[in-house]
């Protein structure tokens, strides 16, 4: 007490130096019990306010805007608060003095659990997976950011929402997740769920929606696709076409294609007359699939004669007047088993009754009940039971009837098995019969016989014959021929049909295989009509399409006109059109196939080609292959372009490469570039005198190099001389007044001509020789005395040597047009 009392004082004395500020934590003395409230919305809670500080002027409480009594000399307070207001806010509060208060805030959180809505949809399917969407609608829930929604598949948490309104009045939310089923048939449980999770004192336990079972959807998928079926005229047949998928399938049916109204996965067809094919196709969303039934009705065809047989009805008068009952009225047994039947009688009048037959007879007994009881049933007489009543026919006899059960005893076939009903193998085309002999089976009017090639029906016979002792019968197979039916296993099978007191499954057995050999033709199979192939990779016998046939034929190769042998490898001059004699003993067949043979490329070319300049860049050197090989030159390894033109200097070494699919080939050669003879100079005029020897030349250059010759009238006083490529020739004392001489160059590529003409000085206008020289002399010696005149005047200032220039006669008049080696 004294503790609390030095405490309130130094609160107080704290409080008073700091009035204006509020209570502080740590020294309010207000604690609440419970301090913190969770609790569902409506609900009445109740807090204990207790004080630690005894001196004060009151405690009370305020709850929303209410405030209660205030107590004075207490050092708690209670109060309860009611839920019913969302945002409700409640504090205890305890005033110190008239100045100050401390107050202390109760923690409320009030929630609604909420309920749970939820759908599933189908969203999309795909053939890997189905989408499902989960909606779950979690409404009048608070406070909203503590709730959880959680999904999950197969128990398995899948994903979770959560919320971040900070709303405290409930709300209505929506959570949808997306389920992808795998495709399989797998069901899987979906579902969510909602939970407030507040602590203790909120609710502990999710709120859970409905669980759902979903599976992925799938095409709907059928056991057979087809189905045959061997009916009787005016049978009744159910056609059940057995379909699963998800969601379930629904039905159309259509009869020989045209649709009908039904739409059960069943369809019901009585009285058939007529053979037909019935489809069904089951329809979902994720797609559809159709089963054909063929249903195939036999026209009967009396294969055993019914042979008359004494039936005991025959001889005894009307069942109905004999008061007898059978128990059962009618057994199957099969041959050997057991059999009972109980025969009895409602008469009251009866004397005596009893079982006669050859096995389990029971002589005459009192009524109302004998019992035919036999161990193994083995004899074919139908017993029968007889009745003496007490009563007096016209001729003063007993009165006594009989009558009999209904006893079928049957008995599977000792043997089965196919044979051919003519000898030899089949041959394609023709009509056969197969026969399925069943020995012993009784009755036989109960039996069909079923054929089959391979795992197929091919026909159904029902035997007809009222014998119901074991007899030998036979069922026949008609068959066209077909060479697919070449190594086919036909069987037969023979099943007792014995009505609904027979077995649950028909009794049969079934023959051993029959393999069918079946000779046809020759011939070849789809065969290109052309061929390309490698040169000594490739013979008739490795041609991709070989003959068949049966017996396996022989087959002869003809290449023009000769025969060849099929196992030879071709070669590259082998190319064209083979034909082929396929035969057997059936038949013969021709096939013609176009050959291409094809080889690698080379060259068969010279070492040295001439071309003439300005070609295009060829020579006569094609290279050789199939197919044609594409060429490319090289000089001095360089590529070159095949549009260029060969030019004057280009002779030299050359590569060509030819290249095709097979290979490459190289040729290694000189190409020398041929080209026409050329003068450096062109025509020209020369002008001489009169006696003055002349001296003309004349060369060209070419490839090969030009033969050059001069052409001119024939005079005496020209002379030739021939040096080198060069011809010189030299005219002596020139005379007519004009004279015209032509050089021509030749070589195999061209011939050029050019000419000189020598012209004569005009002697009336012109000077003769001497008359000019002596003038020349006087000329130069008037020169000379002037120049001497003139050194004279000069001399003081130096001195002068003259060098006389010796003068050239002019005659001799250069023509030369050296021509460059040609390189060879
Ligand atoms: C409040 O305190 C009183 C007296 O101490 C006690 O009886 C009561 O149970 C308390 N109530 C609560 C809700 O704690
Ligand atoms: C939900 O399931 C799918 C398939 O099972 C899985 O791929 C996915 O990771 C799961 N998601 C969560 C959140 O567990
Ligand atoms: C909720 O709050 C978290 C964290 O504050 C934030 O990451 C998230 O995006 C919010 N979600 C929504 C839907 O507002
Ligand atoms: C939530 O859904 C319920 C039922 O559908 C409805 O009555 C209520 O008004 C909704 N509340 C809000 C906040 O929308
Ligand atoms: C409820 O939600 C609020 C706000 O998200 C959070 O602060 C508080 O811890 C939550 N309460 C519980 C018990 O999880
Ligand atoms: C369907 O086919 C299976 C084998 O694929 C076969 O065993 C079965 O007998 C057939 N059913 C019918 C009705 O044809
Ligand atoms: C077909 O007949 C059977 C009885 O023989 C019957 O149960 C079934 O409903 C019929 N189906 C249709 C589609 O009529
Ligand atoms: C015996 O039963 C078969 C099959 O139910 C029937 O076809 C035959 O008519 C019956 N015979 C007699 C004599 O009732
Ligand atoms: C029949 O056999 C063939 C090959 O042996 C097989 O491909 C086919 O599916 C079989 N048909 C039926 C209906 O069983
Ligand atoms: C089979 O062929 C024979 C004659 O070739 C014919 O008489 C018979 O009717 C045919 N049977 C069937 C079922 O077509
Ligand atoms: C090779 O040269 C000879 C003689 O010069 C000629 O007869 C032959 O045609 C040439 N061969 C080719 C492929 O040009
Ligand atoms: C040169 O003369 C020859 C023959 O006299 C003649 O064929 C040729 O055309 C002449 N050439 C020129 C460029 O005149």
């Amino acid at each position: 007490m004294v503790a609390l009392r030095i405490l309130g004082i130094v609160l107080l004395v704290l409080l008073q130096r700091d009035a204006d500020s509020a209570c502080p934590e740590e020294l309010n003395p207000l604690s609440l019990e419970p301090p913190r409230i969770v609790e569902e919305y409506g609900m009445e809670v109740k807090v204990n306010c207790t004080s630690t500080f005894e001196d004060h002027d009151m405690i009370y409480w305020r709850v929303g805007n209410k405030s209660f009594p205030p107590v004075v000399d207490e050092m708690f307070v209670d109060q309860s608060v009611l839920l019913s207001d969302w945002n409700v806010g409640a504090e205890c509060k305890i005033k110190l003095n008239d100045s100050h208060e401390c107050s202390k805030e109760l923690e409320i959180t009030v929630y609604k659990n909420p309920e749970v809505i939820s759908s599933v949809k189908f969203v999309q399917a795909t053939p890997e997976e189905t989408r499902y969407e989960l909606k779950c609608d979690v409404v009048n829930v608070a406070p909203v950011q503590n709730l959880t929604v959680r999904f999950y598949k197969n128990d398995q948490l899948n994903g979770t929402s959560s919320f971040n309104d900070t709303t405290k009045t409930p709300v209505n939310e929506t959570s949808v997740l997306t389920f992808n089923i795998s495709t399989g048939r797998e069901e899987v449980r979906i579902r969510c769920e909602a939970q407030l999770d507040l602590g203790p004192g909120g609710p502990q336990l999710p709120v859970i929606s409905k669980t759902y079972n979903v599976s992925a959807h799938y095409a709907p998928e059928l056991k057979n696709d087809t189905e045959d079926i061997f009916l009787l005229e005016d049978d009744d047949v159910t056609l059940t076409c057995e379909a699963e998928g998800n969601p379930l399938p629904v039905f159309h049916w259509t009869y020989n294609g045209v649709a009908m109204l039904e739409s059960a996965s069943s369809l019901n067809i009585t009285r058939v007359n007529d053979s037909a094919t019935y489809t069904c196709t089951a329809t979902n969303d994720v797609g559809n699939t159709s089963k054909q039934f063929h249903v195939h009705v036999i026209k009967m065809s009396m294969e055993v004669a019914p042979a008359a047989m004494p039936t005991p009805e025959a001889a005894t008068p009307p069942a109905d007047d004999c008061p007898l009952t059978m128990t059962p009225s009618e057994i199957v047994v099969r041959f050997g088993d057991p059999a009972s039947v109980n025969c009895s009688t409602s008469a009251t009048d009866a004397v005596g009754m009893g079982w006669e037959a050859p096995v389990g007879g029971t002589g005459f007994k009192s009524p109302p009940v004998v019992t035919w009881n036999v161990e193994q049933l083995k004899d074919f007489t139908v017993p029968s039971c007889y009745i003496s009543l007490n009563v007096l026919d016209e001729h003063g006899n007993t009165k006594q009837c009989q009558k009999s059960p209904n006893v079928t005893l049957y008995k599977t076939p000792d043997t089965v098995s196919v044979s051919a009903v003519h000898p030899g193998p089949m041959v394609e085309g023709t009509d056969y019969q197969l026969k399925c002999d069943i020995s012993s089976v009784a009755p036989a009017g109960s039996l069909t016989v079923k054929w089959y090639r391979g795992n197929e029906t091919v026909f159904a016979d029902r035997i007809v014959s009222s014998i119901k002792t074991p007899q030998d019968v036979s069922s026949k197979l008609n068959i066209t021929t077909k060479r697919e039916y070449n190594g086919s296993i036909f069987r037969c099978k023979a099943e007792l049909q014995l009505g609904p007191n027979g077995p649950e499954f028909p009794p049969s057995e079934t023959s051993a295989p029959y393999t069918a050999v079946v000779h046809y033709k020759p011939f070849i199979k789809a065969c290109p009509s052309n061929i390309a192939r490698v040169e000594h990779k490739f013979s008739m016998d490795k041609l991709p399409c070989p003959a068949e046939g049966n017996p396996p034929p022989t087959v002869q190769w003809f290449y023009e006109d000769k025969q060849i042998s099929s196992s030879k490898p071709l070669r590259r001059s082998d190319s064209g059109k083979y034909t082929a004699v396929v035969q057997n003993s059936l038949g013969s067949s021709n096939f013609s196939v176009q050959i291409t043979v094809e080889y690698e490329p080379f060259f068969d070319c010279n070492k040295t080609y001439e071309v003439e300049v300005n070609a295009i860049l060829q020579t006569k050197c094609e290279p050789k292959g199939l197919p044609v090989p594409t060429l490319a030159w090289f000089k001095d390894g360089k590529s070159m372009d095949s549009s260029q033109h060969w030019k004057k200097h280009d002779s030299g070494k050359y590569l060509l490469r030819a290249t095709n699919k097979h290979g490459q080939a190289e040729h290694t050669m000189h190409v020398d570039i041929l080209y026409a003879p050329e003068f450096k100079e062109g025509n020209s005029t020369k002008e001489v005198t009169l006696g003055e020897n002349v001296t003309l030349d004349c060369s060209a250059e070419g490839n090969p190099s030009p033969v050059i010759s001069w052409k001119f009238s024939s005079v005496a006083n020209v002379k030739e001389a021939t040096e080198r490529r060069q011809i010189t020739i030299t005219v002596t004392e020139a005379t007519s007044t004009t004279s015209v001489f032509s050089c021509v160059a030749t070589n195999k590529v061209g011939t050029v001509t050019r000419s000189v003409t020598l012209q004569m000085k005009d002697k009336s206008s012109g000077i003769p020789m001497p008359v000019v020289v002596g003038l020349l002399i006087i000329l130069v010696i008037i020169i000379i005395l002037l120049l001497l005149v003139l050194l004279k005047q000069q001399k003081k200032k130096g001195q002068y040597n003259f060098v006389p220039d010796s003068a050239k006669d002019g005659s001799s008049v250069p023509m030369t047009t050296i021509s460059e080696g040609v390189t060879a």
